[in-house]
């Protein structure tokens, strides 16, 4: 039953809840089509693990989304994507799109030639995001950020308490010290922290979230391989997750900004 309802749906998945910011902009670039989101809050979050770590989870979730029939995948995490991406499409034959940090946009942006990249350690350390700034960042400077804790402050949906503003100001104010005037949310998490970061960083710095592109790139992509639904009526969004039902309920219904049904993720991923 399973099988049926979620065949030809497009998957998307993150280490957590934070890619239901990116789940948001498919759903309004798409909006006739079957999504079903899996949240890998079980083993969130990535950042701070091995990139073998990372690979497995990231094969495990996609390989299961590919098993159920999905006509397409969204790596919806930017920590999955730089250290697993090419794994994944290595093992499969349908279209996968993918997040990544917004360095290109964000020099395209800046007027103080500095950009601060806020990602997971992962990603901020890993070989794809040294290549964007060597492709991108030649005559500006990129100040790459890694923000410990923020993930774990997301996915218990704590999003406006002292200590998550205190745990956002230690990492932006040294990147706005440095001069950044534009600064890159370059983990899905991040854009669920969105108001708090912008009232930290001013008025002056601006913030970029590719979730559209993404979600622009995914309707491309879907539209050349003729694999768009046709459908008139809206589609519908089916959400798993790996980590307690109850908790992930409420996180993923308060980030969703309304009442969710929440499936577990067979214990065998
Ligand atoms: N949302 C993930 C990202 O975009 C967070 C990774 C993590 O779990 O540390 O990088």
């Amino acid at each position: 039953m399973l099988t049926n309802t979620l065949r030809n749906a497009i998957g998307v998945f993150d280490s957590g809840v934070g890619g239901l910011s990116v789940l948001r902009a498919i759903r309004t670039a798409l909006p006739h089509e079957h999504l079903v989101y899996v949240a890998d809050s079980g083993h969130a979050p990535y950042g701070d693990q091995s990139e073998a770590y990372i690979t497995q989870r990231t094969l495990n979730v996609g390989n299961w989304l590919a098993e159920q029939g999905v006509k397409g995948i969204t790596i919806a995490c930017n920590t999955a994507t730089v250290v697993a991406a090419k794994a994944l499409r290595e093992q499969t034959h349908l279209p996968v799109v993918a997040i990544e940090p917004a360095i290109k946009p964000a020099v395209a942006l800046t007027r103080s030639g500095v950009v601060g990249v806020l990602a997971t350690r992962q990603t901020v350390q890993s070989a794809a995001v040294a290549r964007l700034v060597e492709l991108y960042g030649a005559d500006k400077r990129i100040l790459l950020q890694a923000c410990p804790g923020w993930v774990e402050q997301v996915e218990r949906a704590d999003l406006y308490s002292a200590e998550t503003e205190a745990l956002l100001r230690q990492f932006i104010t040294p990147l706005l010290e440095q001069g950044a005037d534009t600064l890159v949310l370059g983990c899905t998490h991040y854009p669920f922290l969105r108001d708090t970061i912008a009232r930290i960083a001013g008025e002056g710095v601006t913030l970029i979230d590719p979730a559209e592109a993404v979600a622009r790139e995914l309707a491309r992509r879907l539209a050349d391989a003729g694999r768009l639904s046709g459908l008139t009526e809206q589609g519908h969004v089916q959400f798993f997750t790996s980590s307690d039902m109850a908790h992930a309920q409420a996180v993923m219904s308060h980030l969703w900004d309304g009442p969710l049904t929440v499936q577990a993720l067979p214990s065998s991923r």
